[in-house]
């Protein structure tokens, strides 16, 4: 690795000069640039930091209408904030976010450098760096998972890494090397929108690389080899869950996550035969198969098999959790985005 990085960073002049320029003439027209403001990039980052662009998009746009600023924000109630984020997953953003805004009205001025913005809540080394160098030009250079990939196929890059942050720890010198400290801000979502754009985990566009002509890896032939990732260990869980109607009025039966929880606070999902009480044969006796979804959530890939469970079945009083959700309130109630599909469709049929 040493050679081309000291190669490339003898040339860092033309590297930087290229990048501005491509950014400068390609950057997608995104709500956050067109007309900055701290707030809008803060928001912004929260979103995208496990979201991308075209996802978040229409979440951004009903948030600003919302919350427009970081004291309304502060004021809001928790229920609307996590209502607002309902879908993008990952609520724990959400409720950083609005930990964030009251932390940053209780002080006269919101802080400029990336040291003070690592102190608040939510914030870690990747969002400061992003936020203080779009808003504040910080000479400080953002290291994702999007920038991890370009500078390893810049440099060719064969160490083997863990994950992506280590990945980012190590690179992180090189990154700071090649960052343009007169346009930090610019610099920083060019290397970013470079990732989103061109630089793609597969069948990268090359050619249409402001920077290829510096890129050891397109010299290599092989730039999707880097950067060098362990594969993930992924693990398979089966989780058995109900349909369940009450025939006085067609509620569902829904279970609620307790509102202390770490993860899944307040929301609804599809109960499982454990919430149930049940043994997963239990339940997959009950009733006809109605589904079996499939998804990943971090290193595990979950078969979710969704069974009739006729409502003479469940006791009363319901389980702790348990809870029947009419129809008229299914929609205003919390509930992650694949629940929310899954229960459209079985409503549907
Ligand atoms: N991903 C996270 N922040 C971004 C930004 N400001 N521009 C492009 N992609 C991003």
């Amino acid at each position: 690795m040493p050679i081309p990085a000291d190669v490339l960073i003898a040339n860092r002049d033309t590297f930087r000069n290229a990048l501005l320029d491509w950014y400068r003439a390609n950057r997608r027209r995104l709500p956050w640039r067109e007309e900055p403001s701290l707030y809008k990039t803060v928001v912004s980052e929260f979103m995208l930091q496990q979201t991308q662009v075209k996802t978040m998009l229409p979440y951004f746009a009903r948030w600003l209408e919302a919350l427009p600023n970081f004291k309304v924000l502060a004021a809001a109630e928790e229920t609307q904030v996590v209502k607002l984020w309902e879908g993008l997953g990952y609520y724990s953003r959400a409720r950083n976010l609005h930990r964030l805004a009251r932390a940053i009205v209780a002080l006269p001025e919101p802080p400029r450098a990336p040291e003070a913005w690592r102190e608040l809540p939510g914030i870690g080394p990747y969002s400061a760096a992003a936020i203080t160098s779009i808003t504040f030009s910080a000479p400080i250079a953002v290291v994702d998972g999007n920038v991890v990939r370009i500078l390893s196929r810049l440099v060719a890059d064969s160490t083997p890494y863990r994950d992506s942050t280590a990945a980012a720890k190590s690179l992180g010198p090189l990154a700071d090397a090649l960052l343009n400290s007169g346009s930090p801000g610019d610099h920083n979502q060019a290397m970013m929108e470079l990732g989103a754009t061109v630089c793609h985990r597969k069948n990268p566009l090359c050619t249409v690389c402001p920077v290829l002509n510096l890129c050891a890896g397109r010299r290599s032939g092989e730039p999707e080899a880097y950067p060098r990732l362990a594969a993930k260990i992924i693990e398979s869980r089966t989780v058995f869950r109900a349909w369940c109607r009450r025939d006085s009025d067609g509620a569902v039966l829904l279970h609620r996550t307790a509102s202390s929880a770490r993860r899944l606070a307040g929301q609804h999902e599809l109960p499982s035969a454990e919430h149930l009480g049940l043994s997963p044969a239990a339940l997959e006796k009950s009733g006809a198969l109605l589904k079996t979804k499939k998804r990943g959530i971090t290193r595990y890939a979950f078969t979710e098999p969704i069974h009739a469970l006729p409502a003479q079945k469940v006791s009363a009083p319901l389980a702790d959790g348990l809870v029947w959700v009419e129809p008229t309130q299914l929609e205003s109630v919390l509930m992650s985005g694949p629940h929310r599909r899954w229960v459209r469709e079985l409503l549907a049929e």
